[in-house]
């Protein structure tokens, strides 16, 4: 039976002295994280020499130790970064940092852990790794971002539908299309950064649950290691994850918002609207249908947020049922954490290299322009003409159903036929003029036209310089 074999003694081990024989083979393969955690070495590593130095100032270690120590880890961290942690049979990060250390060292390695605990070591990897990859997603948000604005302002005079329920609504400008994708990645930047604040809360200095057996010094270790301020209760510090649980909700959203960018652009791929066409490095083609021009690159960020959101529902469940304090179930964190970053990593470039490189049919997008969209503009003309808003959306209407009866565009409805529904109606059609026009009558501020879309990519191009989420 599988749960008597036993594996052999690792070769070290963090812990086993109260136990008469080794964890069954069963037992090592669900408990170990190396093949997840290995991840976090330089932040282990980096982690364990603030520890050191800790260690030293409250005389745990002589200085000829915490040197040799600090010398260590830094052999350590070279090995580990040519490759140590490949195929090693380590039960976690922490583990293999200690193996390694032991053989650069001997036995001084052994005084590393005083006080200190891997639960309060793996919150402090974690959320050092948090960190740095929070930086690089933003800088990656950040390009997806200047690209949706650099677009953007070549469509100031690509004017189109605009849709609401996959209907034809009212014209707009492409740029501020573009631009209404770019809005949402400032909230993400946002929502990063103020996650961020959080995460760097330092936990080491915690132990197990209820502090360090040492006095050491933690506001020296905060410092050292780049965190913003200590965290207040141990036993929270090591059982809290819900920097993770912040981070995967704004990863999630994140690849919302990329979804949304990408089905809508899909869409305008199709050779039914054909306003936009993916660029060959962009493209995919069929095995069989030699004409295929696919889009998978947007399909695919379609899915991969269904994959995000995974990560995120899954951490929720797996924090929901734990009482305060460490608890095994938080090893599972890691491998969602990763994941989700990992996904948006692949899928940001992709989309922003989608983005940059697609070609704009503005005829095309100007041929899908029809008179129907004008009826906003012609009720708003009766309502100049004295006529209550309400009245002159059911006169329009009428306008509207006399044109598709007729079957003429609602500008060419014969202007008796306007006159018989409200004597001010022909008029209203008469004085209609551009498209251009039409959309400067939506002057509000955060409307599509010009002077508002220039504001947006003034503001927009502020907030994707980097440093600018605030
Ligand atoms: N590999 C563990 C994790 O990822 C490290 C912490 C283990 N703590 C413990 N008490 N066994 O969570």
């Amino acid at each position: 039976m599988a749960s008597e074999h036993r594996i052999e003694t690792p070769q070290h081990q963090m812990w086993g002295g109260r136990f008469a024989l080794g964890p069954s083979e069963a037992l090592h393969a669900l408990n170990r994280s190396l093949p997840v955690d290995h991840r976090l070495w330089p932040q282990d590593v980096a982690a364990s020499k603030a520890w050191v130095h800790a260690l030293g100032r409250v005389g745990v270690l002589t200085p000829a130790e915490e040197a040799a120590l600090l010398e260590g880890l830094d052999r350590v961290a070279e090995r580990l970064a040519d490759g140590a942690a490949v195929g090693a049979p380590d039960e976690d990060i922490h583990t293999l940092v200690e193996r390694l250390l032991y053989e650069e060292v001997g036995s001084t390695a052994g005084k590393l852990h005083t006080g200190r605990s891997r639960n309060d070591q793996v919150a402090t990897d974690l959320r050092l790794w948090t960190l740095g990859a929070t930086d690089q997603l933003d800088v990656d948000l950040t390009q997806l971002g200047s690209t949706l604005v650099a677009r953007a302002r070549d469509g100031m005079d690509d004017l189109l539908p605009g849709y609401t329920h996959g209907q034809r609504a009212q014209p707009v400008r492409w740029a501020y299309v573009l631009l209404a994708h770019a809005w949402p990645l400032v909230r993400d930047r946002q929502r990063l950064a103020d996650a961020r604040r959080r995460t760097a809360e330092l936990p080491l200095g915690s132990g197990a649950l209820a502090g360090s057996g040492f006095p050491v010094d933690r506001v020296l270790l905060k410092e050292a290691l780049g965190f913003r301020a200590l965290s207040p209760n141990a036993l929270d510090v090591t059982g809290d994850r819900d920097f993770v649980a912040e981070v995967l909700f704004a990863l999630a959203l994140v690849g919302t918002h990329l979804s949304r960018l990408a089905a809508e652009l899909q869409t305008y791929t199709s050779a039914e609207f054909g306003f936009v066409k993916l660029s060959d490095a962009f493209s995919t083609g069929s095995s069989l249908m030699p004409q295929k021009r696919n889009p998978d690159v947007l399909e695919l960020a379609r899915a991969k947020s269904a994959r995000l959101l995974g990560d995120l529902v899954a951490l929720l469940a797996t924090l929901k049922g734990i009482p305060a304090g460490y608890s095994k179930d938080l090893q599972e964190d890691k491998a969602l954490l990763f994941d989700a970053f990992d996904t948006v990593a692949l899928v940001l470039p992709a989309v922003t290299g989608a983005v940059a490189s697609l070609t704009v049919d503005r005829d095309r997008m100007r041929g899908a322009l029809d008179a129907s969209l004008r009826a906003t503009d012609l009720a708003d003309l009766l309502v100049e003409a004295g006529v209550p808003f309400r009245e002159s959306h059911g006169f329009v209407g009428r306008l509207v159903l006399e044109a598709e009866r007729a079957g003429v565009p609602l500008d060419r409805v014969p202007p008796a036929a306007a006159a018989a529904i409200h004597p001010a109606l022909g008029a209203a059609v008469a004085q209609l003029g551009t498209w251009e026009d039409s959309i400067e009558g939506r002057a509000t501020p955060g409307g599509s036209a010009r002077h508002s879309v220039e504001q947006q990519l003034e503001e927009l191009r502020k907030a994707f310089t980097l440093g600018g989420a605030g």
